[in-house]
């Protein structure tokens, strides 16, 4: 089956009772058995819940992995990643991750005697170097948020491979219509489902998917026992806006090309970052492990911060808002929105300069989205 197709067939089993087309919301705490001991696949929903389980299922198959755990937002499914380690263990991880990633690893997980180095991830010798006797998973975002470095997941997934090491890969920029690293190596992918997979910034969800049993198992039993787990109408929202993600991720990359290549052109901008760009550093790897480039692009200005700042002010289609991956175009200055709680030294030392912008391109007529741009450009 193609993968348009899947989007729209997969999981479309007609509800056993009453034939519905569209899953219903089994929105119940818990469930009524038979007699002790006998229920029908369902006991209380931290556990497991249908409509959930659908969802699950969906997001698995799209990834091409054979089981899906869904928690209650993209940090939720990061931290239950993180909870298949022990007190001791050493995570290798990419330098530029989502700021609420690095407060998470760098302000709680730390506590807890976990240790991590950070690396330029999209050279892999940086990540086979920073491998010590107690690495116990190798964790990068490719597209990474918000610098867009990617990884080359076959030579990572060889690494970890190399040293009997857990991969695990965030892959929420690329979206299973243009990546899934399963095919390449990794043992599991998270996905903030807040994104690009609902899809219309309508919830805040997140879900890690493998094709390990025995990690599945492990996934599962922190699931129901820390019950970060999403409702199941957050879970119905996300399978409707499955239905279109791939028509959806194919405009979001078609604009943001025409975007990136307005910003590349345009004087008042120093530089712009684009993994379908020929003058990003990684694009011919990007090129190799992707379908598509998705619709997140960053940019910086000639005139530096107080140039992007009038900009981010001045658009008025583009929304200045935190988050990415909605049908709406929206603008952010990571340093003090998505990576304000990352140090600045931190920021500076990892290339997130005060002056960038971020931008989620929509799926707008290209033409509004750079006239829209244009006149916020002709203020600085
Ligand atoms: C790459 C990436 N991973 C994880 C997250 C966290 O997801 P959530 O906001 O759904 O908790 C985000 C949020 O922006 C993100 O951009």
């Amino acid at each position: 089956m193609k993968f348009d197709t899947k989007v729209v067939q997969s999981g479309m089993t007609p509800d056993p009772t009453t034939g519905a087309i569209v899953p219903p919301i089994y929105q119940t705490a818990t469930y009524v058995l038979d007699e002790v001991g006998k229920d029908k696949g369902f006991d209380y929903t931290r556990s497991s819940n249908p409509t959930r389980q659908i969802m699950e299922e969906v997001l698995a198959d799209l990834d091409g992995g054979k089981f899906g755990v869904a928690f209650a937002s993209g940090m939720s499914a990061v931290d239950s990643v993180m909870k298949l380690l022990k007190a001791g263990d050493h995570v290798v991880c990419s330098d530029d991750v989502y700021g609420g990633v690095s407060r998470h690893f760098n302000q709680i997980l730390v506590n807890y005697n976990l240790h991590f180095t950070y690396v330029d991830s999209s050279n892999p010798t940086n990540i086979e170097n920073a491998i010590q006797a107690n690495t116990k998973l190798i964790w990068v975002e490719t597209p990474t948020n918000p610098l867009l470095k990617i990884t080359d997941l076959e030579a990572v997934g060889n690494i970890a491979k190399k040293h009997n090491i857990l991969f695990g890969v965030d892959s929420t920029f690329a979206t299973p219509v243009f990546l899934r690293p399963l095919e390449f190596g990794a043992d599991l992918v998270m996905h903030s489902t807040t994104k690009y997979l609902s899809g219309h910034n309508q919830l805040i969800g997140g879900i890690v998917i493998t094709n390990r049993e025995d990690l599945f198992n492990q996934l599962k039993f922190v699931q129901k026992t820390i019950g970060a787990v999403p409702g199941p109408f957050d879970c119905w929202l996300t399978l409707l806006g499955i239905k279109t993600l791939d028509l959806r991720m194919k405009k979001h990359d078609a604009n943001a090309q025409i975007v990136a290549e307005y910003l590349e052109a345009h004087p008042k901008v120093s530089s712009v970052t684009y993994p379908g760009l020929p003058s990003h550093p990684s694009h011919k790897i990007a090129k190799k492990q992707m379908s598509g480039f998705s619709g997140m692009i960053s940019f910086e200005l000639t005139n530096g911060i107080l140039a992007g700042e009038t900009v981010m002010n001045s658009v008025k289609l583009a929304k200045l808002a935190e988050s990415l991956g909605s049908v709406e175009t929206m603008i952010t200055h990571p340093a003090t929105m998505t990576h304000a709680d990352v140090p600045q030294e931190e920021r500076e030392a990892r290339g997130l300069t005060d002056g960038l912008v971020r931008l989620s391109v929509g799926i707008e007529n290209a033409d509004d989205i750079i006239a829209d741009l244009e006149q916020a450009l002709n203020q600085v």
